[in-house]
């Protein structure tokens, strides 16, 4: 075992989030609380962190056990007991960071400069505190000079105490010996009736131990999410980073508070993106695409000077140079090459639309392949549902689809082929060829002066 070791908290139920996932498997810009974590965790070197489990511990299994090593803590008794658990699992540790699985704001250059501090100064435990302005139900830091010589829980402390503005944030780094040795002496009698985790400092301080305290800059990073409130208070939080980020990377974001960017996202320079824009999982835009504004693009890869604008996307690819929109509605398996126009009213699922084709006003597409430099009329369709099972159309380089045209798969256009406006092909239409399919128009005259 490496000897930076990182235990992760996560065994609680989340009760005041009254929902029925567990509280670590909440999304926060495009990714689970627990995830948010074990990145931070994993940025600092750690590969396989442990993570205690509990409460919704099948699905927190499922959605993490690639990347951690899950420890079984049956009944919640409190944070100390949390971290009994993971005491086999320390052999060979020297410095073990403990975390929590609900404080995803916590950066990497914090856990960093807080492992630094610990094994720079080589104490026996180091707490990472913040000092904020309602310190309301957080443990607060007592200090003799620079060393902690005690954390009081809320619910413990005295009132003296909770006029202390430097707060806990539950994230600490211990030196393992240490830890193992403290944690053997701790109680519950306290207010809580719990093995407190904070109750080991009491032990280290009796022990005649140094414990630091390092104070990050940016108070948020305390922000723990134990309600659907402080939820959408760190996804602000998170937005206002995430933006920031990008600016400085050379984004244009026209109104950062009504742009929501996950995490994973890929931004290139000098892109634009306009209010109310979503950009969501693994979405990756190239320059000088301008998106927005109302557009929302989930897993979408979007080329060089691409134009959304009011459109809903989920795992579309969309060429270099495409305009599409407003009112663009691209589904699953949408491949769109260079110079493809989609636009008002159009939705397109699973097809392939080659360079320079458009599709201009209120029409389906689906399952189809799309030569280039097609033309396809307003208000045509593919029919590629019969009830049963879908089937595929395919559409040759240069075709001209009339308006209103009904392709009814399985049917192919052919090359240089013209529909008719207002057919309903049910046959392949060959290369260069004309198909029309419908009655004759009749005329009758003086209608409008018709008796009964
Ligand atoms: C804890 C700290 C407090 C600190 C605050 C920061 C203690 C006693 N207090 O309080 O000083 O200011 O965090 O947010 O540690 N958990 C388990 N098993 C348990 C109990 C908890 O895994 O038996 C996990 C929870 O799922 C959670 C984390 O430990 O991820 C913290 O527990 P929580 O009950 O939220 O502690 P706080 O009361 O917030
Ligand atoms: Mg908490």
């Amino acid at each position: 075992m490496h000897n930076l070791v990182a235990v992760i908290m996560a065994a609680g139920k989340g009760t005041r989030m009254k929902s029925k996932l567990p509280k670590v498997m909440h999304s926060l810009a495009g990714k689970t609380l627990i995830e948010h974590v074990l990145d931070t965790v994993t940025q600092v070197g750690i590969e396989r962190p442990l993570v205690i489990v509990g409460h919704g511990r099948e699905e927190i299994k499922a959605h993490i056990s690639q990347r951690a090593e899950l420890v079984a803590q049956t009944e919640q008794l409190g944070t100390g007991h949390a971290v009994m658990q993971a005491l086999p699992y320390l052999e060979g540790a020297q410095t073990v960071l403990v975390l929590s699985g609900d404080q995803p704001l916590l950066k990497v250059e914090t856990l960093q400069a807080l492992i630094n501090l610990h094994e720079g100064e080589g104490v026996s435990a180091t707490v990472l505190t913040a000092t904020i302005v309602q310190p309301f139900g957080y443990g607060r830091v007592i200090k003799n000079g620079i060393l902690v010589s005690k954390i009081a829980e809320e619910k413990d402390a005295t009132s003296e105490q909770r006029q202390i503005k430097e707060i806990n944030t539950g994230t600490y780094c211990f030196k393992a010996s240490a830890l193992k040795e403290a944690l053997a002496q701790i109680t519950t009698q306290n207010a809580q009736g719990e093995y407190y985790l904070t109750e080991v400092f009491d032990v280290l301080l009796k022990l005649g131990e140094k414990v630091l305290a390092y104070c990050t800059p940016d108070s948020n990073e305390a922000l723990g999410i134990n309600s659907r409130a402080q939820l959408a208070e760190a996804e602000a939080i998170m937005r206002d980073r995430i933006a920031d980020h990008w600016m400085s990377e050379g984004v244009t974001i026209v109104d950062p508070s009504s742009t929501f960017i996950d995490m994973e996202v890929e931004l290139a320079q000098d892109i634009t993106i306009l209010p109310f824009t979503r950009l969501m999982g693994k979405t990756k835009i190239a320059e000088d695409a301008v998106i927005g504004p109302q557009t929302s693009l989930e897993n979408c890869v979007v080329g060089c000077g691409s134009e959304v604008t009011y459109t809903v996307a989920k795992d579309a690819v969309i060429g270099e140079r495409c305009h599409i929109g407003p009112f663009a509605y691209l589904r699953p398996g949408t491949k769109l090459d260079a110079e493809v126009k989609v636009g008002d009213f159009v939705e397109i699922k699973n097809s392939w639309i080659e360079k320079g084709s458009k599709v201009p006003h209120l029409s389906y597409i689906g399952d189809t392949h799309v030569g280039k430099s097609v033309n396809i009329g307003a208000g045509s369709i593919t029919c590629n549902y019969d009830g049963i099972k879908k089937h595929p159309t395919k559409i040759g380089d240069h075709a001209f689809i009339g308006s209103n045209s009904n392709l009814v798969a399985p049917v192919e256009v052919g090359e240089f082929a013209i529909t008719g406006a207002g057919s309903t092909i049910t046959k392949n239409v060959p290369a260069n060829a004309l198909a029309v399919e419908r009655s004759p128009q009749i005329i009758k005259e003086h209608w409008h002066q018709r008796k009964d």
